[in-house]
Parts: structure tokens; C-alpha cells; sequence
């Protein structure tokens, strides 16, 4: 069997290759809930049914307090909400220590920056996916929470998920999630 750690390198190297079924890119757009999917692959039948919870206007998981992102027309498509600029850079927000490849990687956050030093980061979706999950860095499709279903009042970490050949697959007592953008401005 195929380590699953694989899988997204793969699928996206064949998304890559697809032609123009710009379906999905074409609605990464715009202002968006967005949604947190417990699934391993992008083709999940239960894909919707998987939700998890949404992000708060902070960049954080949380059962229902589901802000409004907005993503720049312009690159380098930077996502934000009320409370700012998202991003992974932040140093003050949690690291996924559980994460052989990921120790070193803050949680989401978004927000006025603070005097660190941050590289633009980009946010994008795959062509021909059935939905328009948010990507970001080099091919970062999969997200990383720790393996708990939010309850009301929760503001959990969110991280990008990592791997590496000395660990394939997500981390123990960690669930790989999607974040679907779940567009507001076409209610
Ligand atoms: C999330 O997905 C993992 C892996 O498929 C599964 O073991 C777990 O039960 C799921 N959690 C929920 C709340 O559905
Ligand atoms: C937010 O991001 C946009 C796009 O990258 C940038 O033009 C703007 O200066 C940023 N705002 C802040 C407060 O950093």
C-alpha cells in the first residue's frame, strides 16, 4: 500500500497536469466562511458531512464562530478578517511540537503584525478539485489539528500539515483536515 503521506504530493502533481476545469480556482474568491473538514482526501464522498468547525476572525478552530475571510484579487492573495492579515508566522501562537517536520511552525493567526519577520505568504486552490480548499506555501493543502472535536467556546490551533520520510502520515492524536472556503458573498 501507498504511505498516505503520499497522496497530496501525487494528487497534485496530476492536478497540476489537468487542464483548465477551473471550477474550483474559479470560486476561491471573494469573502468565505471557512469550513474545517475531518477528510484524508479531497475526493471524500462525505467531504461535507466531515465538518469539524469553522475559523474565527483570530485564525483559530472553533465549533460555529465562523468568520468572514476576504482573499486579495492581487498577489500575493493574502487572506484576512476583521482582525487582520492571516498568517503562519506569527512566533507567539502555539508550534505543533508533536510534528516531526511541523515543531517549528506557529498556528494560523490573524492579525495586526507584530515586529517579526514574516515572508509573503499566498494563498491559492488546486485546479479541478471538487471544492475550493485552501492551499498555501508549496502545495500546503492538508492542515494539522490536534485530535479534538471543538466544543462552544474553543479557540483550538490550526497548522499546516508537514511530512517527511520520518513520518508519512499525520501525527498521533492529530486529525489531517481541509479548509473549505464556503463563500458568503454570493448568499
Ligand atoms: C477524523 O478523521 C480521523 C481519520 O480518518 C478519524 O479517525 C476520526 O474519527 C475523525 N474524527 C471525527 C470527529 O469524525
Ligand atoms: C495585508 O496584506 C496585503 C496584501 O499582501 C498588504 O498589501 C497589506 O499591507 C497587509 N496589511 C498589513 C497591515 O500588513
Amino acid at each position: 500500500m501507498m504511505p498516505q503521506g503520499l497522496l497530496p504530493t501525487i494528487l497534485s502533481a496530476l492536478l497540476w497536469t489537468q487542464a483548465a476545469r477551473a471550477d474550483s480556482v474559479d470560486e476561491f474568491v471573494g469573502s468565505a466562511r471557512i469550513q474545517v473538514l475531518n477528510i484524508t482526501s479531497f475526493w471524500d464522498d462525505g467531504a461535507l458531512d466531515s465538518r469539524i468547525g469553522c475559523i474565527n476572525a483570530a485564525g483559530m478552530l472553533t465549533l460555529d464562530d465562523c468568520a468572514v475571510f476576504t482573499r486579495f484579487d492581487a498577489s500575493p492573495n493574502t487572506l484576512y478578517t476583521k482582525a487582520g492579515n492571516c498568517t503562519f508566522q506569527n512566533p507567539n501562537m502555539p508550534m505543533n511540537t508533536d510534528s516531526i517536520y511541523g515543531q517549528n511552525t506557529p498556528a494560523w493567526w490573524c492579525g495586526e503584525r507584530g515586529d517579526w519577520p514574516m515572508y509573503e505568504e499566498w494563498y491559492y486552490t488546486l485546479n479541478g478539485q471538487p471544492y475550493p480548499f485552501v492551499c498555501t506555501g508549496n502545495i500546503r493543502c492538508f492542515f494539522d489539528v490536534k485530535a479534538v472535536v471543538p466544543v462552544a467556546g474553543d479557540a483550538l490551533p490550526i497548522w499546516t500539515y508537514f511530512w517527511g520520510s520520518q513520518q508519512m502520515d499525520i501525527e498521533a492524536g492529530h486529525w489531517r483536515v481541509t479548509l473549505l472556503w464556503e463563500r458568503v458573498d454570493k448568499e
